[in-house]
């Protein structure tokens, strides 16, 4: 059976012993209810390292007080199993008071990037999502660590932090892996009932309709998401947080697709808030 870490100490004497090994190692950090989008990037993380540590950690300080910290899936069971299946060397599963002990009060926060999008919808995830990786990143000192494309303004928050904090950590972004239908893989979609389930495509539709506009060259920020926006509000279970086209490197909002940018989404189905989005690299590389 694969180990399960508890505490900061024994993973730090684990790490120790791999370094004096000279062993390499990847960090995939993971807040668990894992499926083949986590599996992915264990996967990239075998072929890049020596050794693969996963961090199954609920992170409270990135929940704000009106969302899902409690009803957040949990399975360490499957989570085990996943992880040994595809190779992981080690689950880093603390529990939250080891990881903010008593008086904990320094936090990683940034500006600019988490300004937009997501950030403006969840002013204090950021913030709690830098300082969590943060602490992953000091405690197991990895060579690389693997972010996946869903979460793509954290993917660049994160990019951002290694460079202003000379963290000397690769950053290595993994593609969206999507059910058979379309729908992004999340731990979240656990949350959709039948109906829910069916109305959740309107996310990935609404991405392949952006996507094939920017390919036949629609270039105006305002008509691509506008066009995604209908067809969206064409489904009554949906109700749209944002829908919006930034550009990549500062998140900020562009009205004319003229350099590296990202299109992102964020619709509420029933209760349960989703994510989706493209960058116009991967369909006509830079512009
Ligand atoms: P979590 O939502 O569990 O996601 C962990 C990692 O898996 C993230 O890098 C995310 O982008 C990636 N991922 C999730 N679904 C994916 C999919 N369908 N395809 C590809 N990659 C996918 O993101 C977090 O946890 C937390 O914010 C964390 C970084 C662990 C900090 O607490």
């Amino acid at each position: 059976m694969i180990e399960i870490v508890k505490t900061v100490a024994q993973m730090r004497s684990i790490i120790a012993k791999w370094r004096a090994e000279g062993a390499s190692i990847g960090l995939v950090p993971t807040m668990g209810f894992l499926h083949e989008g986590h599996a992915s990037l264990i996967d990239a993380s075998k072929a890049q390292n020596d050794r693969t540590v996963v961090s199954d950690f609920v992170n409270p300080i990135q929940f704000a007080p009106n969302e899902d910290l409690e009803s957040y899936p949990r399975d360490m069971e499957h989570d085990a199993a996943l992880v040994e299946a595809h190779g992981g060397d080690i689950i880093f599963n603390p529990e939250p008071e080891e990881m903010y002990r008593g008086g904990f009060s320094t936090f990683v926060d940034m500006t600019v990037l988490t300004e937009e999008l997501c950030g403006l919808s969840r002013p204090t995830h950021f913030r709690g999502v830098c300082t969590v990786v943060t602490k992953l990143f000091n405690i197991v000192r990895p060579d690389r660590a693997y972010f996946g494309k869903k979460d793509a303004q954290q993917l660049a928050v994160i990019k951002h932090m290694v460079d202003d904090l000379d963290m000397g950590i690769e950053i290595v972004g993994c593609p969206i892996v999507r059910e058979n239908d379309g729908l992004a893989k999340s731990s979240r979609n656990t949350y959709l009932n039948e109906s829910e389930r069916k109305a959740a495509l309107v996310l990935s539709k609404a991405i392949k309709l952006g996507s094939e506009l920017v390919k036949n060259g629609e270039r105006d920020c305002a008509k691509i998401t506008a066009a995604m926006k209908e067809l969206i509000e064409a489904q009554p279970l949906a109700r749209i947080d944002y829908v919006k086209i930034v550009n990549a490197a500062d998140m900020q909002q562009i009205t004319v697709i003229d350099r590296p940018s990202l299109c992102a989404l964020a619709v509420y189905i029933g209760k349960t808030r989703l994510i989706d989005n493209f960058f116009t690299q991967d369909i006509i590389g830079e512009v």
